[in-house]
Parts: structure tokens; sequence; C-alpha cells
């Protein structure tokens, strides 16, 4: 079967690649955009080098900077409000995956209308809208080359997965620079989010050999680099290394999907509101020792490519060196369970058949390479709980 393959038209990668915007949005037909941000980006001064970007180039704008951490419906019907009274043509994201993930509700809403929900996996979203722009801040979601945006309703708690060509940014421009101050615990929850990422898209049941190469090549930069970037926050070669992989990551799970350790996780970081990198960091390895019986040639290829197995070494013991590597990556990198992150235990266990359920509802399961029943995720999140 062909993979149908969906990516931005145009990328600016590498150090100082900011500078590129007024020309990407130039060859883009692009003139009065309106940059959506966060208040940490707005007041660091990222922010300020974009606009006086624009105002060099003689481009006017304006700034919406109210997105949250795990963007609201609520969020982006503010956005487009605004969006509808000015007269924009285009969306300048800047920062991290849940700024980006604004912009794109902003430009669905304000091309189809309606609610947010309305346009939640398995729902088609009809009309593209404005083209974004997408300028990562972080090396972790990869939302700025991804059909996917991640929206929570404001009246239900659930976070919910939005997926279409509509989404995908129309550029991206990936500068590492841009991550040289992001602090150690956003360096390390978006980092093993960006190789969790690249792991699912491999063993995704809808992986195909475009994206194979892509995440494999992400594993690698990844897995060899993180705890050099979360030690020593200026290293540029880490850095470059995490924000290529980060984006690589994101090319392949665009196009392969997600699998079991997002699905369970987004339920988590809803209703916990545990950062999306950290409920993904502490379901990896229970999840990675779940699927791996079903997928050992894959799950060893991870090994392989994460540089923790020998090329011939065989797939059994490559797949107990993987979940060894990433029980001590959690370990490094100071992650910790449901239970020490201050979860209380009979609210956990009151919401897993709301959060199993929503697990299955959001499809990503259905990718994975063993599928599991509703009462084997919940067996899952109890597992994981210490
Ligand atoms: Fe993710």
């Amino acid at each position: 079967m062909a993979a149908t393959i969906t990516t931005p038209r145009l990328m600016a990668i590498g150090g100082g690649a900011l500078a590129e915007l007024p020309v990407l949005l130039s060859r883009l037909g692009l003139a009065r955009p309106l940059v959506v941000t966060d208040p940490y980006i707005a007041g660091c001064g990222i922010l300020d080098r974009v606009t006086a970007l624009l105002d060099k180039a003689q481009v006017p704008w304006s700034v919406f900077s109210d997105t949250v951490a795990d963007p609201t419906s609520a969020v982006i019907d503010t956005g487009v409000t605004m969006l509808t009274a000015g007269d924009f043509d285009s969306l300048v994201a800047v920062g991290g995956g849940s700024s980006i993930d604004t912009a794109k509700g902003m430009s669905v809403m304000f091309a189809n209308g309606g609610r947010m929900r309305d346009w939640k996996v398995p729902n088609d979203i009809p009309k593209i809208g404005l083209p974004i722009v997408a300028i990562p801040t972080t090396a972790g979601t990869g939302s700025e080359v991804t059909r996917f945006t991640v929206v929570t309703d404001t009246e239900t708690d659930e976070k919910m997965l939005i997926a279409g060509l509509a989404c995908c940014p129309a550029a991206a421009i990936v500068d590492f620079e841009l991550t040289l101050t992001m602090p150690l615990r956003l360096t390390a929850d978006t980092g093993i989010d960006s190789l969790t990422h690249a792991i699912e898209a491999y063993v995704s049941r809808r992986a195909s050999p475009y994206t194979d190469g892509l995440a494999k090549n992400a594993m690698g930069l990844i897995a060899r680099n993180i705890r050099t970037a979360c030690a020593e926050p200026t290293h540029r070669a880490a850095r470059e290394a995490m924000m290529l992989g980060a984006t690589t990551a994101g090319m392949a799970f665009s196009n392969a999907s997600v699998a079991l350790v997002h699905g369970m996780s987004r339920p988590i970081g809803a209703f916990f509101h545990v950062p999306h990198g950290l409920s993904n960091a502490m379901l990896l390895p229970e999840i990675t020792a779940f699927s791996a019986p079903a997928a050992l040639d894959r799950y060893a290829d991870c090994a392989r490519a994460m540089g923790v197995a020998e090329e011939g070494e065989g797939s059994q013991s490559a797949v107990a060196r993987l979940l060894d590597e990433l029980r001590r990556l959690n370990d490094d990198l100071k992650v910790p369970s449901p239970k020490a992150y201050g979860i209380d235990r009979s609210r956990y266990d009151e919401l897993l058949p709301v959060m199993a359920s929503q697990a299955i509802a959001s499809g990503s399961p259905a990718n994975n390479p063993r599928v599991p029943s509703n009462e084997e995720i919940i067996e899952l999140y109890r597992r994981v709980y210490e």
C-alpha cells in the first residue's frame, strides 16, 4: 500500500535560521501575520527578535500572546476572535508545542467554524485555514512539521487529537539557537517526548519505508545527545542534534502516527496536568515491555539505532538492552512515577475507566504493534503508578 506523506512546503533548518522569517513569508506570498506565542516567549526576548525582523522587512504584525501550556478550546476561541477582528493572512507561531498547536487550532476554527471538538479524530476537517509558519523554541513536540494538534476541551477536560492537512504548517523554522536557554526539566521532558515519537513511529502499524528512515535517524540523534543537552545546556552540538532529532521524529510520526504511549499519556496529562513529555516518559519503559513481544525485530532495530545494541546482536538481547536504557534514561533524567509526582491514588483509580476509554478513542492504541484491550490498558495504568 502506498504511504501518503504530509510535510511543510518550506523549512529553514540550522543555527540562525530565525533570520529567514521575512524571506519565508515573502516566498509564500504572505504579508500580514498574526504572531501567536505565550507570555514567557513574549517576555524573554525571543518575541522581540521576531518582531524586529518583521519590522525591518516592513511586514505589519500583531501579537496574540495568551497561549497556555496544554492549549484549551477557550484560548483558541479567544485567538479566533482576534483573528476575525483583524486583516491577517497568516499565523506565525513562536514557542513550544503549545503555541504551535494553538495556532493550528485557530487556523482550523477560523476556516471551519463550529466548536473545536467537532474536528477531533476521526472527523475530517473540510477547509484548510490560514497558512502557519511554525518556529519551535523547544526540541520536542515536532509540531512544526506535523499534521496534528492536541487541544483540551475546556468543558470536558478531554485532551483531543485533531488531525489533517489543515493542521500542517506551511513552513517551519528550526533554529537550535532558540533552545540554548531551555531549563533542564523542559529539555529532559521534551527530549523524551521526541524519542517516544521516533520509537512509536518506527513500531507503528502505519510505518512505511519513508518514515522508518526518519525515525531511526531521529532515535540516533536523540539517544546520543539527550544527556549532554541536559547536563550542558549551552552545548551547541548536542542542542543542534536534539533539535534536528525532534523535527525529524515529527516528520516520522506525522506520517506513521504515534501509538499506545501517546494514547495513554494524553489522559494523564489532561486529568493530572502532567507535562506531555513527562507523562510519556512515565509510560515509555512499561509500554515498551508490554509491546515488544509483538514486534521484537522492530524494537531491536530501535536499540541498534539508539546505539545501545550491536548491529549483529540478536533481537531478544537487543530488546533487553532497549528496556534497560529506557529505564536508565528515566532514572538519569529524574522522571518520577505518577505516585512520586503527587497524583492521588484514589483519584487515579477512580478515573482509570475514563482514561482507558479516552486512550482508545484517540485511535493511537490501534497503531500499536500489540493492540491492548480496555482491561489491559487499565492494568498498564496500574502498573506504572508506582
Ligand atoms: Fe508527543
